[in-house]
């Protein structure tokens, strides 16, 4: 069964998807646009408390009853920033549920196991995209859900978008940082939280002072824009949500003016769960071009992976894993931004080589594995961590 969700509305019908679907035996129609769908806020409940159940009591869950009667998924989406809006990005974030939080490797990736059926992604997108980048972002996705990309296909004639970017124009030292955390998790549970403040004890030492923003509360959007819009640099700090930017981090990014008064720059600190450089490329891509349709220029790209377990981890080892940022933020204060070979080498390995894939498989995932369960016996879980509550 093809299931499309329409995120855009009545400006795009069922006559102008219909014939974009290869496989027509069976299409089911569903327009979001209207329907009560919230941004993934990262709690982890569908992985490690209520495995399979998402804990937000909203629309989504007649979506995900129907995604696991289906083979192939089209997002019908805007665009912007010429990748996906928040409406389609934040649809994505939600599939979760569908996968494992265990992870292992398939097809040479490190990956989350599945926890139905693999799923097929297509994209039908409206207005200006770089066509690379959403079907990179096709492949990628559906790949972490064992299936393949149906294509990302424009729903009308659009012209493609390269986003071209300005590297680093302020020669300055840094004074002040403002820091963004652009996690939807609440800044108490959240790993970008604990890696930021490790970040900024190397800030300290050279004597820059900072201040943290989140992106979890709403109700600091106001301070949050004011603060980027009047200080000359900016570092947003987030986690890695299905191969891009948490659909929460988007609506706030799209409400920020295309211009602004004075000279400002982006940098940025990825992070996300899984270990290898690659699985932040298309999203180290999509930064590159952000900051110039801001009004600012890129002050480059932190990348680290290997964050799951910060939350789920001992003290004493979660602690570990973020001390290595210390100095990244020394070495941020020295040059202002992450235009560095140090900065560069800092992602790790692109992919592991098959023998040490065997031994990570071997020696480390299936500890991880079992940390994941004791965590959810601690979170009161009851069912098993692979349950298929809706087959
Ligand atoms: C909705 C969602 C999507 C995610 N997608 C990815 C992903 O595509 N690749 C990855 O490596 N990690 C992914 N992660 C893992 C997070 O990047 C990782 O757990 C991170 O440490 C969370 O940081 P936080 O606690 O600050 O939110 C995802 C997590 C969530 C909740």
């Amino acid at each position: 069964m093809n299931l499309v969700l329409n995120t855009i509305g009545a400006s795009v019908d069922n006559d102008m998807i219909c014939p974009l679907i290869p496989d027509k035996k069976e299409v089911e129609i569903i327009n979001t646009s209207d329907m009560k769908i919230a941004h993934c806020m990262g709690c982890n409940q569908c992985w490690l408390k209520t495995p399979g159940i998402c804990a937000i009591k909203d629309d989504y869950e007649s979506i995900l009853k129907k995604l696991v009667q289906a083979e192939n998924l089209w997002l019908a989406s805007d665009t912007r920033f010429g990748f996906l809006d928040y409406r389609g990005k934040r649809m994505m974030d939600r599939i979760m549920p569908m996968l494992n939080m265990t992870v292992g490797f398939r097809d040479g990736w490190m990956r989350h196991e599945m926890r139905y059926h693999p799923l097929n992604i297509g994209l039908l997108y409206k207005g200006d995209a770089d066509q690379a980048k959403m079907e990179d972002w096709c492949k990628r996705t559906a790949a972490n859900i064992g299936g393949h990309s149906l294509g990302a296909i424009p729903l009308e004639k659009t012209s493609e978008t390269t986003l071209n970017y300005k590297l680093s124009t302020i020669n300055s030292k840094p004074s002040h940082l403002i820091i963004i955390n652009g996690s939807p998790r609440v800044a108490k549970f959240s790993n970008t939280d604990k890696i930021i403040h490790s970040f900024a004890k190397g800030l300290e030492e050279t004597g820059i002072t900072w201040e943290l923003h989140n992106l979890s509360n709403r109700k600091e959007w106001d301070a949050t824009r004011e603060a980027i819009l009047t200080h000359e640099r900016t570092l947003i700090a987030f986690p890695l949500y299905v191969e891009c930017v948490p659909g929460l981090m988007l609506e706030f990014l799209e409400t920020l003016p295309t211009e602004r008064q004075q000279p400002g720059e982006l940098s940025f600190l990825l992070h996300g769960g899984m270990d290898e450089g690659n699985e932040f490329r298309l999203c180290e891509r999509f930064l590159k071009g952000l900051p110039t349709q801001l009004g600012c220029s890129y002050g480059g790209t932190l990348i680290h992976g290997g964050s799951f377990r910060i939350r789920t981890a001992k003290a004493d080892i979660a602690e570990k894993m973020v001390a290595p940022y210390v100095n990244m933020g020394r070495l941020f204060a020295q040059k202002g931004n992450f235009l560095t070979p140090e900065a560069t080498k800092f992602a790790g390995p692109e992919q592991y080589p098959w023998l040490l894939r065997k031994m990570v498989s071997l020696l480390f995932l299936k500890k991880v594995n079992e940390e994941f369960d004791h965590f959810a016996k601690e979170w009161g879980c009851t069912r098993p961590l692979n349950d298929k509550p809706y087959s």
